[in-house]
């Protein structure tokens, strides 16, 4: 398994497609692209011992709620706001957390002081760690008996990779995505700049994501247009829905039967409701573990 999942040079198109396909507060996204900024500007003028700014951003949140989109777009916005030559990295931490003792150890230590400095040699670089939380497993919740020391040194290599780093490449800008907050590393947490939890799409949220939707679908079906009078509607009904589950629900609604299927046209504001109720209801009771 490769370590290194996606490697770009910024800007790049989809990226930007895929900040824009995020339904958030625009607060957010001003927030986050101004963090990094300052991130990037503080530690292009002061030392670390200084300024402690680990160029570390964390997105936590529910699955589905475009925490791994939102950290390309973040780059690709970032790079194009600083009008800067700019690359994008991203990790897959499965490929570092391996059987063999000792192995994930040697690979994330490998990974933070020879994989990313080599990859990172100049420009503005931006390292995807993705569900973070199979990295920088929290020491204090394992069980010594019931875990492999394994991973409690993985932990201490990625804490340790991460300072090193940090001092040696301030070009560097971390984001870390994580469903579990909670399971990540309290040391991990704390060496963030800056922690941004993305909730569940509120209504706002949804009229946008439903409006997306069935505007997509009414190109190919044009009768499906008569359906957005009805958004309002769709959105109050499917609050508890992340946004992945959402836009689902909607396609997922032509499945109502084989008539419909074949001829989507067809789609009618009944099916959508039934599709969105089936779905309220399955979540209902049924909250993921994360943040809520
Ligand atoms: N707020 C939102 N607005 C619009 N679409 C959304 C939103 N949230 C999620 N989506 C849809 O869900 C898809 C999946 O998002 P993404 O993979 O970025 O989520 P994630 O938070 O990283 O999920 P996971 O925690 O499961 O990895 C996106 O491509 C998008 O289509
Ligand atoms: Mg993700």
């Amino acid at each position: 398994m490769t370590v290194i999942q996606d490697q770009r040079l910024l800007p790049d198109d989809e990226f930007r497609g895929g900040w824009q396909a995020i339904k958030i507060p625009d607060e957010v996204r001003e927030r986050l692209t101004a963090q990094v900024a300052l991130s990037i500007r503080i530690r292009s003028a002061f030392s670390f011992e200084i300024m402690p700014i680990h160029g570390l951003i964390v997105l936590a949140g529910p699955p589905g709620t475009g925490k791994t989109t939102l950290a390309g777009g973040l780059a690709d916005r970032v790079a194009g706001a600083l009008d800067t030559k700019a690359q994008f990295i991203a990790i897959d931490p499965h490929a570092l957390t391996g059987a063999a003792l000792g192995k994930s150890q040697r690979e994330v230590s490998k990974l933070f002081d020879q994989t990313i400095p080599e990859l990172a040699a100049q420009d503005l670089c931006f390292v995807l760690l993705d569900e973070v939380e199979t990295l920088a497993v929290d020491r204090q919740q394992l069980s010594l008996d019931a875990n492999p020391v394994d991973v409690h040194r993985a932990t201490d290599a990625v804490l340790a990779g991460l300072d090193a780093l940090t001092r040696r490449n301030s070009n560097v800008i971390l984001i870390a995505t994580t469903n579990y907050p909670d399971a990540v590393d309290p040391a991990f947490m704390s060496r963030a700049d800056h922690v941004e939890v993305i909730g569940l799409p509120d209504l706002a949220a949804r009229r946008e994501i439903i409006t997306d939707v069935l505007t997509t679908l009414s190109r190919e079906w044009p009768p499906i247009r008569e359906l957005l009078a009805d958004v309002e509607h769709f959105a109050s009904r499917s609050e508890g829905l992340d946004g992945r589950r959402l836009r689902k629900t909607i396609v997922s609604a032509m499945a109502a039967s084989i008539d419909i299927a074949q001829d989507p046209a067809k789609l009618g504001r009944e099916h959508i409701l039934r599709a969105i109720s089936r779905q309220t209801e399955d979540t209902t009771g049924a909250k993921p573990k994360a943040v809520a």
